[in-house]
């Protein structure tokens, strides 16, 4: 087709944005941003590029109360758009004036301004709302836990639909303020830099965090309650904050002895992946009764049952890898989920193998033969598992063994190289389990679509990897390997998701 080039002069530009375009030519946005494992998850239409979340909860009712201001900008010409929300809201305007709005299903807001909006344009959308989140029934699961003395908000693969209204997708990463009231006898944790503590009126303060790099809605944390808070800085100036519940009981011992190690465990992280990528770090541990972990944006958040047989500074390595995969470096669709887990549990291994416990050629076989072919284990396929096996433990530690095989594949030099490049390539962006493949392809100058199909794709549990030294495989008696030291941490970081979703 031939075009022609039309260069536009400042005056029709002018000209051009004079005239009101018909309303015909406007769309509304779609209602989801479009991942088959989760239709609803974010919309189309628009970017947010900034969330400020000014809040006040009190802990005795559940109320959250709030007004978030979301800076976004028009992809197309759009006559209306949606946010995920869950809660009740009593405003809403975009760029001054009143915007009409419906709540629809169980978590979207559609929003119609009063003025469409011209694809570039530049939107503030103020919505105003009050609720319980604790009460919302969005499905078969949770993101807000109360607890004794607060709340968390702390899910995957969404949490923000419980407490603000977001284009609630990683592919629409934000920077992020959030500012919360709360009473005196109680702390407000986020991510980021705490920028002020102040009091308001004589019975509350105002806890103000800021979050100042491209941030998934889904690692948009919340924490209230009675915490004992450290801090601290590392060696480059940045500002690390741990918050421990008051009320850790037995497991406030190890949960420091772990957390703690988080400058440590993220300066070898640094080496092996490349520059820390945010403004802070950290951890915090509520009173939950959950076991998981989350890599929640510079401040992950752990749950007090990881230290329960002891410290465990596995599951920090896991967070804190996942701060370069999963955080800076997101998946593209939540099918992409490898790109997430297989390295941050991966990198549980080559800690291990660093502190002298087991290598991660002992990991890899101990994992190859601790599932028998037929497992169903090797039926969930890492690099498209299905949104009901997202989290399956396969994806974690078959993942992982894909990673082995690629190493023994390209050798330990390519192999590191590998590991530090990716973080840096896509730096504060999204990517595909394809994208992987071809850029270690690229570094390493070989072919390995067939090495990934094998690992990350077959419903099957693969033969013996050409140069693993698999013993169990050719020993009779297989499956009997000994279980390898240090074993029993690294399982724990996830041990709850072995059997699907711990919801
Ligand atoms: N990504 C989390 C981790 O690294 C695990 C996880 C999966 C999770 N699903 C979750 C955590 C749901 C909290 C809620 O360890
Ligand atoms: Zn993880």
């Amino acid at each position: 087709m031939h075009r022609r080039l039309i260069v536009p002069s400042a005056l029709a530009a002018a000209f051009l944005l004079a005239i009101p375009a018909s309303a015909a030519d406007f769309s509304p946005g779609a209602p989801g941003i479009g991942d088959p494992y989760y239709p609803a998850s974010g919309n189309g239409g628009y970017d947010v590029s900034h969330y400020d979340l000014r809040l006040k909860y009190q802990p005795k009712t559940d109320l959250l109360e709030g007004t978030a201001t979301l800076i976004a900008t028009a992809k197309q010409d759009l006559s209306r758009f949606n946010l995920d929300f869950g809660l009740k809201v009593s405003e809403v305007r975009v760029n001054g004036k009143k915007a009409t709005f419906k709540a629809s299903g169980t978590q979207e807001l559609e929003i119609t301004p009063a003025t469409p909006l011209p694809k570039g344009a530049p939107a503030a959308i103020v919505v105003k709302y009050a609720g319980k989140p604790s009460e919302l029934k969005i499905n078969d699961w949770t993101a807000w836990a109360r607890t004794p003395d607060g709340a968390v908000a702390a899910q995957e693969p969404d949490s923000a639909v419980w407490w603000f209204p977001s284009n609630d997708h990683p592919l629409d990463k934000a920077t992020y303020d959030v500012s919360v009231q709360v009473p005196n006898d109680v702390q407000a944790i986020s991510n980021g830099v705490l920028q002020s503590t102040r009091p308001v009126g004589k019975d509350w303060t105002r806890y103000s965090w800021r979050s100042n790099k491209p941030q998934a809605s889904y690692l948009t944390t919340l924490a209230v309650g009675k915490f004992d808070i450290t801090t601290d800085k590392t060696a480059d100036g940045l500002p690390v904050l741990n918050a421990y519940s008051k009320d850790l009981g037995d497991n406030a011992g190890s949960a420091r002895a772990s957390i703690e190690r988080t400058t440590e465990v993220a300066e070898w992280l640094t080496e092996l992946y490349g520059p820390y990528p945010f403004n802070a770090l950290g951890g915090y541990v509520p009173n939950v009764t959950s076991g998981f972990a989350l890599e929640t944006q510079t401040r992950p958040f752990y749950s007090p049952r990881q230290f329960a047989n002891g410290s465990n500074v596995s599951v920090v390595v896991h967070e804190l890898a996942h701060q370069w995969y999963g955080d800076s470096v997101s998946v593209h669709g939540w099918k992409d989920i490898w790109v997430n887990e297989g390295f941050a549990r991966y990198s549980q291994w080559l800690w291990s193998e660093k502190e002298g416990e087991a290598s991660a050629q002992e990991l890899a076989d101990y994992v190859y033969a601790s599932h028998p072919a037929d497992d169903p284990f090797w039926t969930v396929k890492p690099g498209d598992p299905g949104a009901e096996n997202q989290f399956d433990i396969a994806v974690y530690d078959r993942g992982a063994l894909a990673l082995q095989a690629l190493r023994n594949e390209v050798g330990d030099d390519v192999f590191f190289e590998l590991l530090k490049g990716w973080p840096a390539k896509y730096k504060y962006g999204n990517a595909k389990v394809g994208d992987f493949v071809r850029y270690a392809e690229e570094v390493s100058g070989k072919p390995l679509a067939s090495l990934f199909d094998t690992w990350l794709y077959q419903p099957t549990r693969p033969g013996a990897p050409a140069a693993a030294k698999a013993e169990v495989l050719r020993a009779p008696g297989a499956g009997k390997l000994a279980q390898p030291k240090g074993w029993k941490k690294i399982a724990a970081t996830n041990s709850i998701h072995e059997h699907g979703h711990d919801h």
